[in-house]
């Protein structure tokens, strides 16, 4: 007689399984990327052991990499050679216009802090020091240029700021959107407001631009003070990292600096207004929860609350589904 202790579970274990070690493949991506494989394989491919001699490592941990890398489709592998995907060849190679390794490396040096995440869940504190140092500071803005490179790709195609002559881009990090935003409006003028090593990175990337006469940097906190004389104001990637109440005071210094009419727009990760899904928006919230002391990700609901308390009206929202990314815009009259 068969034993029912013994007997094979109705639910399939291997999601579960799966998930426990999922931070094992990004690892693999982390390293293989901060080695910089995909950029030293992309002119001819290579053999490990040929890759091994260029790192200047033994060919064993590389080998042994480098096929992590195949199974994760990184890589292709024929005979004892290795190439790069056509992923990989896109975005994780030096000099590529899209390449996104200053991103991997902001993940990989966020997987230190995550390897936290139970003492900020015991403690409800952040527990990694604010970004002072300038080169933390620096490469993270690198790093968010790279990933806010889509975003504002879509957000000049979804809203219209043609009838806007000044953006005030408020935590405007790289001047990613300001670029983007002043390359596509020929009338456009905007201003990168953000801190002053931060602003430093924005120069290089604004003096690259063919739209440069037009964008400007300005080095202020907007905690306290935002700056008169705009009819546009962009806040990307800012109300995660602040809680409720400065959201609520910081769109009401926005809505009192702006010039009428005006209009405001929010880009963030919203998750459903049940906070089930999606995936991304909700593991970033536990982001927040390790590097901010009241940050958090908001529905739309919460965020459209926030615009109509500073007196924003007409309220917008466009979901960009599936990214995990919507712009909130609202008009001040
Ligand atoms: C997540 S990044 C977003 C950058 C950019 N908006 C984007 O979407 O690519 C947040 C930015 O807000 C800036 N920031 C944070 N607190 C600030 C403050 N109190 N005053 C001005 N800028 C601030 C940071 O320096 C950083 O560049």
């Amino acid at each position: 007689m068969s034993n029912p202790s013994e007997s094979l579970p109705l639910v399939n274990p291997l999601p579960l399984w799966n998930l426990a070690h999922v931070y094992c493949e990004a690892r693999a991506l982390h390293v293989a990327s901060d080695l910089d494989i995909f950029t030293e394989l992309d002119a001819n491919g290579a053999t490990a052991e040929g890759m091994a001699k260029a790192l200047g490592l033994e060919k064993r941990p590389v080998r042994m990499l480098m096929d992590a890398c195949v199974a994760l489709e990184l890589l292709e592998k024929e005979g004892d050679k290795y190439r790069n995907s056509e992923l990989a060849s896109a975005f994780l190679v030096k000099g590529k216009p899209h390449y996104s390794g200053a991103f991997v490396a902001l993940e990989s040096r966020s997987y230190h802090n995550w390897a936290k995440l139970e003492e900020a869940v015991r403690k409800n504190t952040p527990v990694v020091t604010p970004m002072k140092d300038e080169g933390l500071m620096k490469s993270f803005t690198h790093a968010m240029h790279g990933t806010s490179t889509f975003s504002s790709m879509m957000l000049a195609q979804m809203v219209d700021l043609s009838e806007y002559a000044n953006l005030l881009d408020i935590g405007g990090g790289a001047g990613t959107n300001s670029i983007r935003l002043a390359e596509t409006y020929p009338n456009l003028r905007a201003t990168v407001f953000d801190q002053g090593l931060v602003v430093e990175v924005a120069a290089e990337y604004i003096a690259k631009s063919p739209a440069a006469d037009r964008i400007s940097t300005h080095t202020g906190n907007y905690l306290e003070d935002i700056p008169g004389g705009h009819d546009a104001a962009l806040l990307s990637n800012i109300i995660h990292g602040e809680g409720a109440e400065a959201n609520r005071k910081l769109l009401k210094r926005v809505y009192d600096a702006l010039d009428s009419p005006g209009i405001v727009i929010i880009a963030d990760t919203p998750p459903n207004e049940e906070r089930t899904g999606p995936i991304f928006p909700l593991i970033f919230a536990l982001n927040e929860l390790i590097h901010t002391e009241e940050g958090d990700t908001y529905t739309e609901s919460e965020t459209v609350a926030f615009l109509e308390a500073a007196g924003f009206e007409s309220c917008n929202t466009i979901n960009l589904d599936p990214a995990p990314l919507a712009f909130f815009t609202a008009i001040k009259r």
